[in-house]
């Protein structure tokens, strides 16, 4: 019985994955799926001189782990010679031999040529592949070995990698498989990188490539051509400095060498039955995937880029990158002060930071700063030395005026060794807030030192208190004088409404901003709105009406018409508005441009045929459309639409009302949440603030936001929560009713998930003939959103994750606000005041609640 239930289940879940766009493995995996169904002749693992492999025949590893054949990739025609997985996840494909010169038709022959060589040859039998090795053998074979690993060797010789006269390893594709050396052999000169796929129908290679660089003392970059994108860090002994997720752990273990003969990364698994494989991605994210999806997908173990701090030098020299201080991530060092600080405070962190005493260089004049918890410096320009002590590496850096910094090169048993830095010290990111990072000694001038020193005889706080005290009287006064400035001009220019003239005269950036962002006259969005006609009327949005428009060349828009009661000079509305056009991701509404007529404001965005979440699950008819597998992808793109909200875009945002009305959903159902940086733009940008303006909706605002005003993004997880949980349920949290208690959603939810029968929330309409586990892991993460204490809260990244079935969900705390009664007297009481419409989606904004 239970056994047909699982084989429903994972067929129907197969079709999911087909159908989300979203998760490119995914689809790479069902694609490649297809490719496995081709016939099976030869079961052999080996192919011996005068044998040939024809399209249609493969070669299988001895455990039948691997497989290696014809296949054509996603959507494509054309033929390539590869490996991929047999068992598990049949038709991964690891390895691409002829990745830059396909096939076009099925006339492929995979032989051993007479000088003892693979090779690949086409229907007029011209060699497109071969495996060009340097050394010969009397009896060549080739064989799949059940690593994955095709190697050629003479057939009596053993499996060790000494008799290999050339394997598959050692050529990459965009697969680290476990026992694959990542690295270069410094005596064959032999270079063994991982480079993407142009795409996921095309194996030829890509802009990315992640490999180790052997400059200074070496480390592992990511590529996209020349540019790096992001520096492992070097390696301490117990992982690379700036990947302190590397652990001990159950799947894999691991190893880096580095000797006068090569230097490699390695990984290996510990139990074949959950294997584990780096991939480098289309778009060049560099995934490690585990097997442990039931549906049979690749989970997502860990993924490099994570965050806004992973890009390459992000602050530019001496500075540290804090992902945990937003939307300033970058500071400069002790002892050193922004190069530009016109630049540095508009998150133009490139030039980076000078020491502000110059270094004196002599044995008197200089000392080090210690600088705890960092990623250590780009170490292209370095020397390592593991025989001398940090006290000598002290002396070693002060004799030599180029030296910068120190460390310690390895942190095994309280550290040992010597890495010395010359030249600036950059792509340095301060991990004081998770205790993981190194030590590193900063080089500065000696009277620097002493202040510093003497600095640190304050209290602690006092410091910060004054100088943020400090910091922001500046701030404001220069806010103030800019705005004064600029308005001036602006009356100097005679009162002329023509936004392009004012925006000619700003500065630099503007101009270049004005390049993304189209200004639309008043003529143009009345012409395309009917003159903003009722019948045009797509809603009423929390900061006005919602027009749908058409423009001459036929474009359909959506037009927010702003209430006129902002309070927003001109120049912080067109700077706000910037700002969101900067923020571009694909479950984000796109915003096409605006328009500033006499204080009469408008956003022009892309138009959504589907209008918006709300308009499906809570219908009784068309939330039957919405079937598990659009559910599901809607529910993912909310997450990874706010995750890049919260933590990948360039400042962080805070929605502040998330709500099913607020999520629009394209042609294809995909979401895009709305009205981001609304909230932004009409509150300030604090990140974890205290407001008297409360805006948001009931039945999606975290208790400690409706009750203090105390927001963060753990409020914007509270109300996806509860997207989640009404998504699933296809009921509103608000006005929920039950005959048997008086709770709402949430506290049903959580009646129902203590009393161990959770399936019982899903919506009637979801004709599932299975409840997939997927379903049951949505409510989980739902509820872990909306546990009552915002610490409790996962943050985005993790709820991603957890979507993604890869982490193991703690149990969730009991809800917030689970009955209506835990609303707050004073909150009850001055809605009241407010006048609501029977809906209760309205949002509301309160002035100087409590
Ligand atoms: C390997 O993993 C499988 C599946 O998770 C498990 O059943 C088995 O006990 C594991 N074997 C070892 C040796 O850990
Ligand atoms: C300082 O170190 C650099 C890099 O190792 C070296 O090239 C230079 O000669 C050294 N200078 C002195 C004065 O030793």
């Amino acid at each position: 019985m239970l056994g047909q239930f699982w084989l429903k289940c994972n067929s129907k879940s197969l079709k999911l994955s087909m159908r989300s766009s979203l998760g490119g493995f995914r689809i790479l995996v069902i694609c490649l799926f297809l490719v496995c169904s081709i016939r099976t002749v030869t079961a052999e693992d080996t192919i011996s001189m005068g044998q040939s492999i024809r399209d249609g025949e493969t070669v299988v590893s001895a455990g039948e782990s691997f497989e290696l054949g014809f296949f054509s990739p996603g959507t494509s025609n054309s033929r390539y010679l590869g490996i991929w997985y047999k068992k598990i996840s049949p038709g991964t494909v690891a390895w691409v031999a002829n990745r830059d010169s396909p096939l076009s038709d099925l006339s492929g022959v995979l032989s051993i040529n007479l000088q003892g060589d693979l090779v690949l040859l086409n229907s007029t039998n011209y060699t497109i592949w071969s495996s060009n090795s340097s050394k010969t053998a009397q009896n060549p074979v080739a064989v799949l070995l059940d690593s994955g690993n095709l190697v050629l060797k003479d057939k009596n010789d053993d499996d060790s990698t000494d008799n290999f006269l050339w394997q598959s390893f050692d050529y990459p594709s965009h697969t680290l498989l476990p026992g694959m050396k990542l690295g270069i052999n410094f005596v064959t000169g032999l270079n063994r990188f991982l480079s993407s796929w142009k795409s996921l129908d095309d194996p030829s290679k890509g802009d990315y490539t992640f490999g180790i660089d052997p400059d200074g003392y070496p480390q592992a970059y990511l590529r996209k051509g020349s540019d790096i994108l992001f520096r492992s860090g070097s390696w301490n002994g117990l992982h690379w400095t700036g990947a302190s997720t590397l652990k001990p752990n159950s799947v894999y273990t691991y190893e880096f060498v580095l000797n006068e003969n090569e230097v490699y990364y390695k990984f290996e698994i510990l139990n074949n039955s959950v294997p584990s494989r780096m991939v480098l991605s289309p778009s060049g994210q560099l995934q490690r995937f585990t097997w442990i999806d039931r549906a049979g997908r690749w989970a997502p173990y860990s993924a490099t880029m994570s965050d806004q701090c992973d890009n390459y030098d992000l602050c530019g020299a001496y500075a540290s990158c804090n992902i945990n201080n937003p939307p300033g991530v970058c500071g400069c060092l002790d002892g050193f002060s922004p190069k530009s600080p016109g630049d540095w405070n508009i998150f133009d962190w490139s030039d980076g930071c000078v020491p502000r005493t110059p270094l004196n260089c002599s044995e008197t004049g200089d000392g080090f700063l210690k600088v705890s918890a960092v990623k250590l410096p780009d170490t292209s320009h370095s020397k390592a030395d593991k025989n001398i002590s940090l006290l000598e590496c002290d002396k070693l850096c002060l004799d030599n005026c180029s030296c910068t910094a120190y460390a310690n090169l390895d942190v095994r048993d309280g550290g040992s060794g010597c890495l010395l830095w010359y030249g600036n010290l950059i792509d340095i990111r301060d991990y004081s807030d998770s205790d993981s990072g190194q030590d590193l000694y900063v080089k500065m001038a000696a009277s620097e030192l002493d202040i510093i020193r003497k600095r640190g005889q304050f209290s602690k706080k006092h410091v910060v208190i004054i100088v943020t005290s400090v910091i922001a009287a500046m701030g404001v006064l220069a806010i103030g004088c800019i705005a004064y400035m600029l308005r001036k001009e602006l009356k100097n220019q005679g009162r002329t409404e023509n936004t392009h003239q004012f925006l000619d005269q700003s500065n630099k950036d503007s101009r270049e901003s004005e390049m993304e962002l189209p200004m639309f006259d008043l003529t143009t969005i009345a012409n395309a709105t009917n003159n903003f006609s009722n019948n045009n009327k797509l809603g009423e949005g929390g900061f006005g009406p919602v027009y749908k428009g058409k423009l001459i060349e036929g474009q359909e828009i959506a037009v927010k018409r702003l209430s006129t009661t902002s309070g927003q000079g001109m120049v912080e509305f067109r700077n706000e508005v910037l700002l969101i056009a900067k923020l571009q991701h694909r479950n984000l509404v796109k915003i096409l441009g605006c328009c500033n007529h006499q204080n009469d404001r408008m956003l022009v965005y892309e138009y959504m045929p589907n209008k918006s979440l709300d308009n499906f699950i809570f219908d009784e008819k068309r939330r039957k459309l919405l079937d598990w597998g659009k559910r599901i992808n809607i529910i993912e793109g909310i997450a990874r639409g706010l995750l890049y909200l919260h933590q990948d875009s360039r400042l962080r945002i805070i929605h502040r009302d998330l709500k099913a009305s607020n999520v629009l959903l394209d042609h294809e159902m995909n979401p895009k949440i709305s009205d981001f940086g609304m909230a932004r733009t009409f509150w300030g940008d604090q990140t974890a603030a205290n407001t008297s303006k409360i805006a948001g909706t009931y039945g999606y605002m975290s208790p400690e936001y409706a009750v203090d005003g105390l927001f963060s993004v753990k409020s914007d997880v509270f109300s996806f929560g509860v997207l989640v949980l009404e998504i699933v349920s296809g009921k509103r949290n608000r006005g929920f009713q039950n005959p048997q208690h008086n709770h709402n959603l949430l506290g049903h939810a959580w009646k129902l998930w203590i009393e161990g029968r959770p399936l019982e929330l899903i919506d009637e309409s979801l004709d599932e003939a299975c409840p997939s586990p997927e379903i049951l892991r949505c409510i989980h993460v739902g509820l872990l959103c909306v546990q009552q204490a915002p610490e409790d809260r996962p943050i985005m990244a993790s709820v991603v994750l957890m979507l993604g079935g890869e982490r193991s969900l703690p149990q969730p705390k009991q809800p917030g606000f689970f009955t209506e009664r835990n609303l707050p007297e004073s909150l009850e009481s001055s809605t009241s005041k407010h006048k609501f419409s029977s809906n209760n989606e309205i949002t509301f904004s309160l002035l100087e609640a409590r």
